[in-house]
Order: C-alpha cells, then structure tokens, then sequence
C-alpha cells in the first residue's frame, strides 16, 4: 500500500509566503480535477491521445507471452543485456534495481537460483562499451534491444555492434541470442527483426517510452530475471481503481498533481526533488525526473524542474542549498516503513558523540533522518510531500511509478500543455542524424556546419 502525506505543504505549518491552504485549494478545484480525470478515462482508448499506458495493467494477452517466452528460455542465458536508452531503459532499471535483490549481479548462480545477471547499457560511452562487451561472455547472453522508433543512434549502434560480435561467435544461430522490443509495424528495427527471424515483442501504440514500463518494455526484462509480473500487474488495477476516484478528497494523483501546480504557479516552487530514503528506489528518482521533465518541460512553459536525490546521501550533499538556498522547490520524499531486513548497530562503544546509536537499528537511523530533515526543511518554510511505502515489493512498487504517471498526465492538463509529445527531444536526435551523414539530412548538415563554425 501507499499513502500520501501533504500535511507539510499546508500554509498552517509553512506559513502563507510558501505554503496552502489544501482544504480550500482542493475545494475550488475540485470541478476542474474532476472533468481531467473524467475526461482522461474517456481518451484513453482512442487512437492519437497517448493514453494507451492506462491500459497496460489489463493486457493479460502481453503477461501471458511475456511469461511463456522467459519460461522457454529460462536456464539458457547466464546474462540478460537490455539496450536501449531514456524510456525504453529507465522503467526497467528502477524495478530491477527495487525488487531484485541487492548486488544481484555480483552473487552466485546458486544465489540468483539460477536466474541470470541484468545488465542495462544506456549510454554510449566508448569506454564502459568496450568494458562490459570485454567481461560479458556474449555467446550466454540474452540480448534485448529495445526501442519503439527502431532508428534511435545510441541503441541502434549498440545494437549493430552487439550483433556483430554474436555473428561472428555463433554464426546463424546468433538470432536466437535477441529477442527485439519494439513497435509493432513501423521502424527500421521492425525490418531487421523480420528479415532476420528475432522473437519480438511489441511497444504498444499511443505508449511513449517514459510511459512504457509496463508494457513488455519493462515487463519482458522484469520476467526474464524471475520478478513476479502478477503481482506488479495487481498493484496497477488497484492503483488504477483508486486513481479513477474523481473526488480530488480521494486521489492522491491528483492532491500531488495539484499541490505541485499550485506551488510553482502560485508561489514560485518551479523545482521539484524527488528523495527516497531507500536505495532500492535510487532509480525511481532517475526514472521519475525523465517523466516529469519530457512530460511537462514544454515550449509555451518553463519547468517544473526535477532533481533526484537521494536519503540520507544527499543530506550530506544536497540539503544545505534546500534548507537554506532559494526557496523555490517541492521536496518529495519516499519513505518505506518496513524493509525487507532489520540490522542492529552493535553496542560497543561508549562515547557520547556515537554511543547513543548501539542497540539501535539502522532502519530506525534512516528513518529518524527522513522525520527530521522533513521537519527542518519546514522549519525554514520548504513545503515537502511524503509518499510512503509499507514495504518494498512488486504491488506496492507498480503502484506507486503508476501513480506518479496519472500525476503527470493530470499536471499536464492542469498546465494546458501536452505532455506525451518530446518535440525538443526530436529536434536534438535529427542534428544527431545531420552529424552523422544520414541520408536527406544534408540541408540540415550544412546548417550545423556553419553555425558550429561561427562560434
Ligand atoms: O520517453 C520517450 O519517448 C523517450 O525518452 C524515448 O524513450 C527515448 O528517446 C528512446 O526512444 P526509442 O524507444 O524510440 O528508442
């Protein structure tokens, strides 16, 4: 289960200068959130509205090919390599990083039961490339290219050059080595797999890759590495049930969606941290800034700005400049009740500086540190949302990276803006073509050419 917590953003504990006053802001938007949940339920299914990621909790068809394919090939590969980049790598690194468990490719074979090492390249960087293909046995690896385009450069060069490789080591048996995520007509990598025989599966259409993660996208990786996909699929319906509510009293998409516009429109909060004090959810915080940023950075609007940190890391890094520096971020936090383990801090030292902590838990320590930098940040008048977790599992995990995708969608129709489309992401990857000599970007070459020569 999840729970939300707005009591810190209220004007009655930061004042009026900061801070709302929720019971009467949710009053008089309550029409107005209302007719956007109404109506995003209403567009969901039609074809053009990129909607279509309210529906993936419901595709039982995909759960089922999903499951049927990891069991075909379960015990075959040593390693699982995931390629792809933004959306189509995100989703799938923060749940595996959450739910699997920690250092998982470090363990034995005996101690991931078998199940194989995830690696995620979602980069391009020469060297760590070189790095990971030198200590990969490619020949044992599963590899899963991912992208719902079928031409994005980073994952297509990795991808030419991981085939290469697998050509050469396996010969025409190469293809049973890749299984290729992507769109279900269209796509240069669409071609390939069809020309070549890879098993495919498919980005659903009107699902844009920061809303992808339940698709096979992230459900394919998640199944391969033995994660329970039932369970996360349960966590979306109830969560998805609960976030049709249109009473904003109800939903809390909607209390943060509003709480978040609110505070950058009307008292200058135009940045927003997302800090779970957990490092299992480090990449929830990853997956979470491209989510907002892409969704919500727009022309006709600047911001609202995401930041990850981390708790209590980033209380040594970050948290100076949040108590004390320009007042004009969200601060949410993520807080897990119950972890999966309980250690004790030894009592065997008796200085007063450090003392105190023996016969203590470092549960307890780290969430001692998230009360408190929660209570100083509002000292100093900083509003803070808490998003709290009973426990870190598949239910409450799902629940919660799908509630912050309805929070977004419904912030986006709070801003009037689109917030499926990525124009600025496009402009920047078709420089990126000219640059690199791709065919009918000539224009565009000698456009770029000139301007980097004038600077
Ligand atoms: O959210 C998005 O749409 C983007 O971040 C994409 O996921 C990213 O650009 C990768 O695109 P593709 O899946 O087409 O390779």
């Amino acid at each position: 289960m999840i729970k939300l917590c707005c009591n810190y953003v209220d004007e009655a504990v930061i004042g009026c200068e900061n801070g709302l006053n929720i019971k009467q802001e949710f009053e008089n938007y309550k029409d107005r959130i209302a007719n956007i949940i109404s109506d995003l339920n209403k567009r969901k299914d039609k074809p053009g509205q990129w909607l279509q990621w309210m529906n993936l909790g419901y595709s039982e068809e995909t759960v089922w090919y999903v499951k049927e394919y990891a069991s075909m090939v379960q015990g075959r590969f040593e390693n699982i390599l995931v390629l792809g980049i933004g959306g189509s790598a995100l989703g799938g690194l923060a749940v595996t990083e959450a739910l699997l468990k920690p250092y998982w490719n470090l363990l034995t074979e005996e101690q991931r039961e078998g199940l194989p090492r995830i690696f995620f390249l979602d980069n391009i960087d020469p060297d760590t490339m070189t790095g990971l293909l030198n200590m990969l046995d490619l020949s044992k690896t599963l590899v899963n290219v991912i992208t719902k385009s079928g031409s994005t450069a980073e994952t297509m060069s990795q991808f030419m050059i991981v085939k290469n490789i697998l050509e050469q080591e396996l010969g025409s048996n190469y293809r049973y080595n890749i299984v290729a995520t992507t769109d279900k007509r269209t796509g240069v990598l669409r071609q390939i797999a069809e020309q070549e025989g890879y098993k495919t599966f498919v980005v659903p259409d009107d699902v844009g890759g920061r809303f992808s993660v339940f698709s096979a996208v992230g459900l394919l990786p998640f199944a391969l590495v033995g994660l329970d996909i039932d369970e996360m699929v349960n966590g979306i319906k109830d969560m998805d049930l609960a976030l049709k509510n249109t009473d904003i009293n109800e939903n809390i998409a909607a209390q943060n969606a509003l709480i978040h516009y609110l505070l950058d429109t009307q008292k200058g909060k135009n940045m927003s941290v997302m800090m779970p004090y957990s490092s299992r959810l480090k990449y929830v915080s990853d997956w979470f800034v491209q989510l907002w940023a892409e969704s919500l950075g727009k022309s006709d609007y600047v911001g609202p700005t995401p930041i990850k940190a981390l708790g209590a890391t980033d209380q040594h890094s970050q948290i100076q400049l949040y108590n004390e520096g320009p007042n004009n971020k969200v601060i949410n936090f993520i807080r897990v009740d119950e972890f999966d383990n309980t250690l004790e801090i030894p009592n065997i030292f008796e200085y007063t500086g450090i003392g105190y902590l023996g016969g203590k838990s470092v549960n307890r320590l780290l969430n001692a540190e998230a009360d408190s930098t929660r209570v100083a940040l509002t000292d100093n008048k900083r509003p803070v949302v808490t998003i709290t977790l009973d426990k870190i599992n598949g239910y409450n995990l799902a629940q919660l990276l799908y509630m912050l995708e309805v929070q977004t969608a419904i912030t986006g129709e709070l801003y009037g803006i689109d917030a499926f489309n990525q124009p600025g992401v496009e402009q920047a990857k078709n420089y990126t073509y000219a640059l690199m000599g791709r065919a009918g970007y000539e224009e565009s070459a000698q456009e770029l050419e000139r301007k980097m020569a004038a600077v």
